[in-house]
């Protein structure tokens, strides 16, 4: 059975199952239905408008569902199409309902971990075009240093399943060397894509003890709880059954697969024709 009113979670494949894992973990008592539009993955390497053309496509489904708060667990997702659906597309569509994306929650609290006041952003080439962390960090912390470094190739590595294995060290060790090398004074890594937390221990095994390295999904879970305490109007319109339901616009047998790397359990997919 579907739940009510769940929370809608959506990214453009499995890498929003990071973000929702910690969600699960903070309100358990919700409902949740998470989308992957694996079909059209990766989204990092797309341009703006097919990037907010795909996540309208899919708030609107999430709407069709139900749902009366639709968190883009994407950054890619949050970074090209969030602004432009809450500023035009939602007063249209459905003003009651909400759509939160995973960038402010984490540049509110970014500037908080640093003690140089110079952080690197590892992400897409989309989210780093988008220059959204730089700007909304300069907003809430002017001070901080923002330095960024695309690394298109970790999301390809993840979604074959050969982030373990040894060709995975050159990519790593690129993309961190590429951003290190931009500044000696960064002590603050942000992992700004939600597939990167999976290459975490290889991430570790280049960057000194002395940094820092913040993974999204437990900053967005807390952000998520502050809000719907923040929002009672909100808050009230999702069901609490504690109940997950996943889907997927590719093969559910491979989103089945896959989905346990980043879930961390086994999950039984529905297909979304879209
Ligand atoms: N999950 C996306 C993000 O956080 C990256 C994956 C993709 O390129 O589609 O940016």
């Amino acid at each position: 059975m579907l739940p009510t009113q769940p929370i809608g979670v959506f990214d453009s494949g499995y890498g929003g199952l990071t973000v929702l894992k910690d969600l699960i973990h903070k309100l358990p008592a919700y409902d949740f239905v998470y989308l992957g539009d694996n079909a059209r993955a990766p989204y990092g390497t797309r341009s703006f408008e097919s990037v907010y053309r795909y996540t309208l496509e899919c708030v609107q489904w999430f709407f069709k569902m139900d749902c009366p708060l639709v968190v883009l667990a994407c950054n890619t997702a949050s970074a090209k199409a969030l602004r432009t659906i809450q500023q035009n597309d939602l007063p249209n569509i459905n003003p009651n309902n909400r759509v939160l994306g995973v960038i402010r929650p984490t540049t509110e609290i970014i500037g908080t971990f640093t003690k140089t006041n110079n952080v690197g952003i590892l992400a897409t080439n989309g989210t780093v075009q988008s220059n959204s962390y730089k700007i909304e960090i300069e907003k809430f912390f002017p001070s901080v240093n923002v330095f960024q470094q695309a690394c298109p190739m970790w999301v390809p590595l993840i979604e074959n399943n050969e982030h373990n294995n040894a060709g995975a060290d050159y990519f790593v060790k690129e993309g961190i060397d590429k951003l290190l090398s931009q500044s000696r004074n960064i002590d603050t890594i942000l992992l700004a894509c939600t597939h990167y937390p999976l290459l975490r221990q290889k991430i570790e095994k280049y960057v000194s003890a002395d940094i820092k390295i913040i993974s999204q999904g437990e900053i967005v879970a807390n952000s998520l709880a502050d809000y719907l305490k923040r929002h009672p109007e909100i808050n009230e319109r999702c069901s609490k059954h504690g109940k997950v339901v996943f889907y997927t616009t590719d093969s559910t047998e491979d989103f089945d697969n896959h989905a346990a790397i980043f879930y961390g359990k086994t999950v039984k997919s529905n297909h979304l024709a879209i």
